[in-house]
């Protein structure tokens, strides 16, 4: 054997053993030049080729192509090797496992309910008015008729806020109820009214499964030239039938709120109701404004007649959908809101 011959026979034994104990593959790639790159040490001894005496050519031509075929081929595999390693290396990753669902948020029930109302309110040609939590004494009783000496004025009864009294309007409290939105709307404007005023109210009551010191009212209020007890019974009508059920009968109980008169109770009856055993469920108050709350605000006797409702949205939604505990609202519990 030549001295060439043997040459090439030690550089395929060592190539392939190099390529062969390669751990990655940069290391893969420098090899690869290392041996058969333009530099390397096959492309070294293919030059003393042309040196060579005719007859020994072919036989080293050959053995030349057999050192480059095997060390091309030696890469080839580790190469192959190697990406495979890498996939079965990383991160484990299941492409046919389903994807992570996003939980979007939403409405809180009240919230959804508010709106709702609202809605079919807007579509009989109702605004939407406001007011102030902090109100006063004369806005939350005098001028909605409550005498001085009435319960719901009672320190017992009413959050009192502490501030200086205002010299007019008296001492500050957390509203009662939403009825102030009423005598502030027709302190601001003239008749024809028609407005509905959702909020806040509070009322000093121990929390308990349905008692909370703070809640949700929606009023309503409307005020014209001939307003009568039918518009108001087929207004409400019409409202609890778009807001529960088309099926939902109303009935009025002859009641007393100091600001109307003649004042009802408001009961309902749906078949959703009946299927869970309760034939009434007293759901609102109502009646036509008292001529002494006209007074109040200053509009000219007997020009003009209206009638006003109010109901509690908490109460409305726990017969609606069967929650027994007033303060799930107010928890913030996911497991509860998520039901809605
Ligand atoms: N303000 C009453 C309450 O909080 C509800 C109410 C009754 C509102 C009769 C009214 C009404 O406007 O006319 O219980």
């Amino acid at each position: 054997m030549t001295e060439l011959e043997q040459q090439f026979h030690a550089l395929r034994a060592e190539g392939v053993a190099a390529i062969a104990g390669c751990a990655d593959l940069p290391a893969l790639d420098q090899l690869k030049g290392q041996y058969l790159g333009r530099q390397g040490s096959l492309t070294g001894l293919l030059e003393k080729l042309g040196t060579l005496p005719k007859d020994q050519k072919p036989v080293i031509g050959k053995l030349a192509n057999e050192v480059k075929t095997a060390l091309t081929a030696a890469i080839a595999g580790k190469r192959e090797e190697l990406e495979a390693k890498v996939v079965t290396t990383g991160p484990a990753i299941d492409t046919t496992l389903p994807g992570r669902r996003h939980h979007l948020g939403h409405q809180h029930p009240l919230t959804q309910i508010f709106e709702r109302a609202v809605e079919i309110f807007q579509r009989m040609g109702f605004a939407v008015e406001d007011g102030p939590e902090i109100e006063d004494e004369w806005h939350c009783f005098d001028a909605l008729n409550t005498p001085a000496n009435h319960p719901a004025r009672d320190i017992q009864d009413t959050l009192y806020v502490d501030l200086p009294p205002h010299e007019k309007y008296g001492r500050y409290l957390l509203r009662t109820h939403t009825s102030p939105v009423q005598i502030r709307t027709m302190l601001r404007q003239k008749p024809p009214i028609r407005i509905v005023a959702p909020g806040r109210v509070f009322r000093r009551d121990n929390p308990d499964a349905t008692h909370s010191p703070t809640f949700h009212q929606i009023e309503g209020l409307c005020v014209d030239t001939n307003i009568t007890v039918a518009d108001l019974k087929g207004t409400v009508e019409f409202f609890f039938k778009q807001l529960l059920d088309p099926a939902t009968q109303v009935r009025f109980r002859p009641h007393f709120f100091p600001y109307t008169e003649p004042s009802f109770e408001i009961d309902l009856s749906t078949p959703f109701f009946r299927s869970r055993g309760k034939e009434w469920i007293e759901i609102a108050g109502c009646g036509m404004v008292d001529p002494n709350v006209f007074k109040a605000v200053g509009y000219p006797d007997d020009a003009y007649t209206g009638w006003a409702f109010g109901f509690g949205i908490e109460r409305l939604a726990m017969i609606q959908y069967g929650i027994t505990d007033i303060r799930l609202f107010t928890e913030n519990d996911v497991r509860f809101l998520e039901q809605f």
